[in-house]
C-alpha cells in the first residue's frame, strides 16, 4: 500500500485536478485511461477467514476480471477495523488501494475520540456491497436453548459468561451491545482480530456465545457445530429457515445488519472511482457471486445501490443513527 502525502498537499491536488478534469484523463499527473497498471490491493480491516474477508474474496476475482487487472487481498487487522481505514485513509489517492469496510465505518466516529480519519471527507465512497444478517450463537455445549433461556442464563451468570467479539466498532461488538442493552445486562467481553478467529474458539468452546455475521456462521450452524438462537434480521434467512428471528425469539429490540461497502482515500480520480463502480456492479451481477452469498445467507445490493452516490448517503445516514444509539449507550472506546 503506498503512502500518502500529507492532507494538505492532496487536498491542493484534489482541488487542481477537479479544475483540470477532462474526460478520459485525470487531468493531474497520470492519464487514468490505462487504470489499472498496476495490482490494486483491496484492504480488510479483519482477520483472513473472517465474514469480511469472505465477501471480500468473492468480489475480488470477478472485479479483477471487469478491470482486466489483478486485485490482491490485504488483511489489515486491528482496533475494530479502525487500523485498516486510518492506513487507507493515508494511502496515495491513485486507485491501486481500495478498503472493504462494514458498518463499522459509520460507528467509528461516535466510539473513537481520537479516530484520526474522517470517513466522510478522508474517503470517496464506490458502492455498497452486501448486507449481511447477523446471528446470535454460542459454544455447542452452553447451557441455553433458546434466546429467552439465554436472557435468563446472562442475569443470572453476568460475571461468568463471555461475549466474544472483533474489537470496538465491529459488527460483532454492535451486536453484542444491543444484545446487553435488550438484555439489561453487563457481561465480560472478549475481542479478536476478527470473528474468523473468534468463531473458531467458539466452536472449541474457549467462549460463551456472540453475535456474528451468516456469511460466517451459515456453515457451522448447518453441521450442528454451533448453537443457533436468532437471525437479528425482520424476516428468517432462506439458509438458515430454522432459526427464529429475534422478535420470534422475544427480542425485538435486537435488528442489526451488517452493510458493507468499498472506499478509495479522498482525491482519487472521478474516472477511476466510477471504473472501480463499474466492476464492482459487475462482480455482484456475476452468477456464482450471487450463489455462493444466497448459500451464506445474504446478496448482492442492486447495481443502483453499488454506486458511490447511494453508498455515499448511506453512509451519512448511518453515522448519524449510530451517532445517537452509542450516545444514549454511552460507549466509548478510547
Ligand atoms: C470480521 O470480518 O471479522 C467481522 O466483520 C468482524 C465484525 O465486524 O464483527
Amino acid at each position: 500500500m503506498g503512502t500518502r502525502r500529507p492532507r494538505v498537499i492532496a487536498a491542493l491536488a484534489a482541488v487542481s485536478l477537479a479544475a483540470a478534469c477532462s474526460p478520459g484523463g485525470d487531468g493531474g499527473d497520470g492519464d487514468t485511461t490505462g487504470y489499472p497498471e498496476q495490482n490494486i490491493t483491496i484492504v480488510v480491516p479483519f482477520s483472513a477467514g473472517g465474514p469480511t474477508d469472505t465477501v471480500t474474496r468473492m468480489i475480488a476475482d470477478p472485479m479483477a476480471e471487469a478491470l482486466g487487472g489483478k486485485i490482491v487481498v490485504q488483511n489489515v487487522e486491528g482496533a475494530g477495523g479502525t487500523v485498516a481505514a486510518g492506513q487507507v485513509a493515508q494511502a496515495e489517492p491513485d486507485g491501486y488501494t481500495v478498503l472493504m469496510h462494514h458498518i463499522g465505518m459509520s460507528t467509528a466516529p461516535a466510539l473513537y475520540k481520537d479516530l484520526g480519519y474522517q470517513p466522510l471527507e478522508d474517503f470517496a465512497t464506490v458502492g455498497l456491497v452486501t448486507e449481511v444478517p447477523m446471528t446470535v450463537v454460542a459454544r455447542p455445549d452452553f447451557p441455553p436453548a433458546t434466546l429467552a433461556d439465554l436472557t435468563t442464563y446472562v442475569k443470572a451468570n453476568q460475571d461468568k459468561v463471555t461475549l466474544a467479539n472483533a474489537g470496538r466498532g465491529a459488527a460483532s461488538h454492535l451486536c453484542g451491545l444491543l444484545f446487553q442493552s435488550a438484555a439489561g445486562v453487563k457481561l465480560q467481553e472478549v475481542p479478536y482480530q476478527g470473528t474468523g478467529p473468534a468463531l473458531t474458539d467458539l466452536v472449541g468452546g474457549q467462549v460463551d456465545f456472540m453475535c456474528d455475521q451468516t456469511t460466517n456462521t451459515s456453515g457451522q450452524i448447518t453441521a450442528g457445530k454451533i448453537k443457533a438462537y436468532a437471525v437479528t434480521t425482520p424476516e428468517r434467512v432462506k439458509s438458515l429457515p430454522d432459526v427464529p428471528t429475534t422478535t420470534e425469539a422475544g427480542m425485538p429490540q435486537l435488528q442489526v445488519s451488517v452493510w458493507h461497502g468499498l472506499y478509495v482515500p479522498a482525491g482519487t480520480p472521478p474516472e477511476i472511482v466510477q471504473k472501480l463502480s463499474g466492476a464492482l456492479q459487475k462482480a455482484l451481477a456475476d452468477q456464482a457471486v450471487v450463489d455462493q452469498m444466497a448459500e451464506l445467507g445474504t446478496a448482492p445490493v442492486t447495481a443502483a445501490d453499488a454506486t458511490p452516490e447511494t453508498h455515499r448517503g448511506h453512509l451519512e445516514e448511518q453515522i448519524e443513527t449510530w451517532g445517537k444509539v452509542i450516545a444514549d449507550a454511552g460507549v466509548q472506546a478510547s
